[in-house]
C-alpha cells in the first residue's frame, strides 16, 4: 500500500467521507437500533452527513486519510476539541450551533426523517449525557472521537492507527485526555486499546426492552502505543 497521508477535511472530501462512512457503518448495530432501516432514505442521510462535515471543519478536527498520489478517501476521523468544563459558551459557539440547528431543521424539512427514530435519539442523547457526568472527570475537557472509519476494502492496514495518531500526538504535547465511544466491543475494543485507550463505561440505551450497548472509552495523556 502507498503512503498514507492524514489532511483536515476539504470541502471536496465531504462526498467521499459520506460514502465512507455509510459503507463501514452499514451493517453497524446503533445504525440499526437508530433507524427503521425500511424507511432509511441514504440520501438524506447523506445531507445529515453533510451538514456535519461543514459544522466540523469549522468548530471540530475533521480528517481524511488518502493514499499519497489519490484523491479517494478512505478514512474519516471526526474529532470534538476539547471542551472546558464550567466555561462558558462563546458568542461565535453559539451562532455556530445554531447554524448548525437551522442547517438540520432544512434538511428534515426537505427530506424528511428517513427512517429516523426520533424517541430513539433523544434516549441516546440522555444516556450519552449520563455517561459524560460520569466518565469525564477532567475538568480541561477531552479530545471527543465522536465518528472513526475506514473504508471496508482498506481496513487492517494501518489507515486507523494513522488517523489516530494525527490528534493522539497534538493530545499528548498538550497533556490532555482523549474519550470516545463505540458501537462494537469487538474488535473495536481491542483496536481502540492498542492506541493506549481503557474501557470506562457502557452506555446503555434502552429503548422499552429494545436496547444497544455503547463503550466509552479514554485515554490518558501519552498512552503507550500511537508511536
Ligand atoms: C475501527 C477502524 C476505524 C480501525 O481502522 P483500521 O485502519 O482498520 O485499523 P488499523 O489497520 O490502523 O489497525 C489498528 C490496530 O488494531 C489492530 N487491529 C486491526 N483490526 C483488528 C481486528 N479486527 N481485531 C483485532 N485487532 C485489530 C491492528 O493490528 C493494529 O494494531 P497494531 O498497529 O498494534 O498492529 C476500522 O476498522 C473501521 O472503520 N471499522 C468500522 C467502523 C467502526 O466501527 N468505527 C468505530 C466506531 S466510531
Amino acid at each position: 500500500m502507498a503512503t498514507i497521508r492524514v489532511s483536515p477535511m476539504a470541502e471536496g472530501d465531504i462526498p467521499g467521507s459520506v460514502a465512507a462512512i455509510q459503507a463501514a457503518f452499514a451493517e453497524d448495530p446503533y445504525t440499526h437500533w437508530m433507524f427503521d432501516m425500511s424507511k432509511y432514505n441514504a440520501q438524506r442521510n447523506a445531507a445529515s452527513l453533510g451538514v456535519r462535515c461543514r459544522w466540523g471543519m469549522r468548530n471540530g478536527l475533521f480528517h481524511v486519510a488518502k493514499e499519497q498520489g489519490s484523491d479517494e478517501v478512505l478514512g474519516v476521523a471526526m474529532w470534538l476539541k476539547p471542551q472546558p468544563a464550567n466555561q462558558p459558551a462563546t458568542w461565535y459557539d453559539w451562532f455556530e450551533d445554531w447554524r448548525l440547528w437551522f442547517n438540520q431543521l432544512g434538511m428534515n424539512l426537505y427530506y424528511g426523517r428517513g427512517g429516523l427514530n426520533v424517541k430513539r435519539y433523544y434516549i441516546w442523547k440522555q444516556a450519552q449525557e449520563t455517561a459524560h457526568s460520569s466518565v469525564w472527570t477532567d475538568p480541561r475537557g477531552y479530545y471527543f472521537l465522536n465518528i472513526m472509519v475506514v473504508s471496508p476494502k482498506a481496513q487492517g492496514k494501518g489507515i486507523g492507527r494513522a488517523m489516530m495518531k494525527y490528534v493522539t500526538d497534538r493530545a499528548d504535547l498538550e497533556g490532555m485526555p482523549c474519550y470516545l465511544e463505540s458501537s462494537r466491543d469487538v474488535p473495536n475494543m481491542e483496536i481502540y486499546g492498542r492506541f493506549g485507550f481503557r474501557f470506562a463505561k457502557e452506555l446503555l440505551c434502552d429503548d422499552d426492552g429494545t436496547a444497544i450497548k455503547l463503550y466509552t472509552m479514554v485515554r490518558d495523556p501519552d498512552g503507550p502505543s500511537t508511536t
